[in-house]
């Protein structure tokens, strides 16, 4: 197709890439995650697994993208038309993730217009679950943050989604380096630095490591298409390594500092640093709560959240985006129309899950759960692996010279057709458990 769009610049390319991986998966779930798994520990893991493991599907998905100048399904096609299939899973699975991200998004809307007009909370707790269980209030939230990801996206790659991520992605990192600097000048706050950097080995376990490899893959964006379809926009890089542990490193860095962010802050008020999701939107608006300025540190904490969410939240109406554009030569607004209706039409039985829909249950989980569930343990770590294999072993990408070093190629290549592929089915066996 010769009016695809591409990245004005490297540079463009590589803020957006990291705005697709620096997300909610950084501030809300990594830090939780961390909680839940003992600390430095699981920090220590997951620099090791982001660092190896993680970097061979990455560079691979970018890669496919890059070589074949397709959408998903196309690029899958291109290599062998059996996978077309395969290559459709992608686009199922961004749809089926935004549905229940996006209402997350819809979430911290609404904090951050609360924390405009006061903090006059008595129950944090109750106060949230009343949020998410009201239909229509949160279901209109959930469609606002639809709306503003599809806005963009309609817009285009460098009227949209670039000039949106060159904005906002150093917006993101001067915010997370102010509340850093906030939580860190707390009383006690060496307690939360402690907990983050001083492992405890006892509570290393192959549990765990799986848990740090899943957080790794999610954080990354790998396993939807959203790279190869951002890889697909690429003219030409001739550092693709480079590139890569570019985002590797810098959306490691997001999440560490998102760490030193709310750990200080929750030692130093004496709360639970496993408290799960909720940690993000209970325990931190009581925290916020009981800090001098706490309403202008809230306002800055949800919109730091706003901003890595509308970044990612883009990466995955991308790539169906293109997929539509694509495949059925229609218009990239005629695209986000549907993409619109389509992504509602899921959503909102998911928000509704909480409240007016929790009698439905699917394998014993509630909507949002069971979406979370199927793409998370299942589709993201599936279309990871197809991947890998069809690179590894029908593409012959070793013959492809990505890496210029003979031997690190090598370790790429058996990485890619044996080492990534084992972990994954690890982690999909241990999901489903
Ligand atoms: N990487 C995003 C995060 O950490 O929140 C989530 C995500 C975005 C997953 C795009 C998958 C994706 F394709």
């Amino acid at each position: 197709m010769d009016n695809r769009p591409t990245w004005t610049s490297r540079y463009t390319f590589i803020v957006t890439a990291i705005g697709s991986a620096v997300g909610l998966g950084n501030i809300w779930r990594f830090p939780y995650v961390m909680g839940q798994n003992g600390g430095a520990i699981f920090l220590a893991v997951y620099i090791l697994l982001i660092s190896t493991i993680c970097f061979i599907p990455l560079i691979n998905e970018l890669y496919v993208g890059k070589l074949t100048k397709k959408e998903c399904i196309g690029a899958y096609e291109s290599i062998n038309p059996k996978f077309k299939f395969l290559g459709a899973l992608n686009p199922i699975t961004g749809i089926i993730i935004a549905s229940f991200y996006f209402i997350v998004g819809g979430w911290i809307i609404n904090y951050i217009s609360k924390s405009c007009i006061s903090y006059q909370i008595q129950d944090y707790e109750s106060y949230f679950s009343e949020l998410i269980q009201t239909p229509v209030y949160s279901c209109v939230l959930t469609l606002i943050f639809l709306f503003i990801c599809i806005f963009v996206v309609a817009r285009g790659i460098k009227n949209g989604i670039e000039k949106v991520n060159k904005i906002l992605m150093p917006l993101l990192a001067l915010i997370l380096l102010f509340l850093v600097i906030v939580s860190l000048n707390l009383p006690n706050s060496e307690k939360g630095l402690e907990y983050m950097f001083k492992p405890d080995f006892s509570k290393l376990n192959f549990q765990m490591v799986l848990a740090a490899l899943g957080q790794a893959f999610f954080t990354l964006s790998i396993g939807m298409g959203a790279l190869l379809t951002y890889g697909s926009y690429i003219k030409e890089d001739k550092s693709l390594v480079k590139s890569v542990y570019t985002i590797i490193i810098s959306d490691t860095a997001f999440a560490i500092l998102a760490g030193i962010m709310i750990f200080p802050a929750v030692f130093s008020f004496n709360l639970e640093p496993n408290s799960g999701a909720g940690l993000v939107f209970v325990t931190l608006p009581r925290i916020f709560s009981q800090i001098p300025c706490g309403n202008i540190v809230s306002l800055l904490f949800f919109i730091l959240l706003f901003c890595a969410a509308i970044t990612s939240g883009i990466s995955i109406i991308e790539g169906p985006c293109a997929t539509l554009i694509e495949r059925c030569k229609i218009s990239r607004v005629k695209a986000c129309t549907i993409l619109f209706f389509v992504i509602a039409l899921l959503a909102i039985p998911a928000t509704l899950s909480f409240g007016t829909l929790s009698n439905i249950k699917i394998l014993d989980k509630s909507i949002f759960d069971f979406l979370d569930f199927i793409t998370s343990n299942l589709m993201l770590p599936l279309n990871a692996l197809f991947l890998c294999l069809i690179s590894g072993w029908y593409l012959k990408i070793k013959s492809h010279n990505i890496i210029s070093n003979k031997f690190v190629m090598f370790l790429f290549d058996i990485g890619l057709k044996f080492v990534v592929p084992i972990a994954l089915l690890c982690l999909i066996i241990m999901g489903l458990k």
